[in-house]
């Protein structure tokens, strides 16, 4: 008996859209959010194109992970907050930030905090939160001299700070520890020297569907992204190969 006749090549192709179809694989927009496709001229701290859960184009990476280059930094947005990325140990889910730009309303702005944010800076509902060093450092933060307070009537939140440092950091508890180590002549100027320097973060990729997702697409060789006229951007698995997507029917 003969060997059946090899199947015509247009047969085959349908076939393959049809089983990455079933794979969730999506062919409509072909691998524009492929790591190698992305700019990064200069988008420090990355060395190489950001790859997942950061990235730098608009529906690729993980929602959360949005990097904006420019002026040779990489900014990221955090509830609003503008921050710098200024380190990222590609193995680890730790990022250091430093907050750049902040809505500051004219009273705070003429208060002896008006270099600092004039609210807590806040990550809930993100991925993220602040590592355990920044939180125990400004926990045992506190003015040597008391006797220096502004006008707390007119700026309550630099007597809030004075008084507890840690409350700039939403969501680090606050430790009382009796220790004279933690005392600065002006805590308003340390924090913003704090800030400049940069506030650890992580992420926990467990509760975090982005990341079950992502992982199951890339071992299908997709490229992880979302759908950005979606206001919840449900995630979205795209093909890496533009040879597949070029005989896509779309
Ligand atoms: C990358 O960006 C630089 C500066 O914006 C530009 O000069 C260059 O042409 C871009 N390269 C590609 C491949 O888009
Ligand atoms: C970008 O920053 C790096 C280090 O921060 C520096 O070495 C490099 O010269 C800068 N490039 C430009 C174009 O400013
Ligand atoms: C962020 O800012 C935009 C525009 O200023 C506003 O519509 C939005 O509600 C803000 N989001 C948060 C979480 O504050
Ligand atoms: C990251 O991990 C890889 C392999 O696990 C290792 O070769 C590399 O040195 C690590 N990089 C850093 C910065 O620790
Ligand atoms: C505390 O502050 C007051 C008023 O600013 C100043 O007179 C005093 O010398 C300060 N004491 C110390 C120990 O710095
Ligand atoms: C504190 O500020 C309030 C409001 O600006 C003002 O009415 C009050 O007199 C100030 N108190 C002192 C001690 O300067
Ligand atoms: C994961 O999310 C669920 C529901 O939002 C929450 O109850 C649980 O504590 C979370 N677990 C971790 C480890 O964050
Ligand atoms: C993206 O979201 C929009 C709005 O919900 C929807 O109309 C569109 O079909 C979605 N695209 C994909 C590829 O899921």
């Amino acid at each position: 008996m003969p060997p059946p006749p090899p199947p015509p090549p247009l047969l085959s192709v349908t076939l393959l859209f049809v089983i990455l179809r079933l794979l969730a694989v999506d062919l409509t927009v072909a691998h524009t959010c492929s790591p190698t496709r992305t700019n990064i001229t200069s988008c420090p701290p990355f060395t190489s194109p950001p790859s997942f859960p950061f990235s730098s184009s608009p529906g690729c990476g993980h929602p959360s992970f949005q990097i904006l280059c420019s002026s040779n930094r990489s900014f990221i947005s955090i509830n609003n907050f503008s921050f710098v990325l200024l380190r990222h140990d590609p193995n680890s889910s730790t990022l250091v930030l430093s907050p750049q730009s902040y809505v500051s309303d004219p009273t705070h702005r003429s208060c002896p905090s008006a270099s600092l944010p004039d609210r807590a800076i806040d990550l809930s509902g993100s991925p993220f939160r602040f590592s355990d060093a920044p939180c125990a450092r400004l926990s045992v933060l506190r003015q040597c001299n008391i006797s220096s307070l502004p006008n707390c009537s007119r700026c309550p939140w630099d007597c809030k700070l004075l008084k507890s440092p840690v409350q700039l950091l939403k969501g680090c508890s606050s430790k009382h520890r009796s220790s004279e180590q933690g005392c600065q002549q002006d805590v308003l100027d340390y924090l913003h020297t704090f800030l400049n320097l940069g506030i650890q973060v992580q992420w926990d990729e467990s509760n975090d569907t982005y990341f079950s997702r992502c992982k199951d697409c890339q071992s299908e060789d997709g490229v992880c992204g979302f759908n950005t006229s979606d206001t919840r951007k449900p995630f979205r698995c795209f093909s890496s190969r533009s040879r597949i997507s070029s005989h896509s029917p779309h």
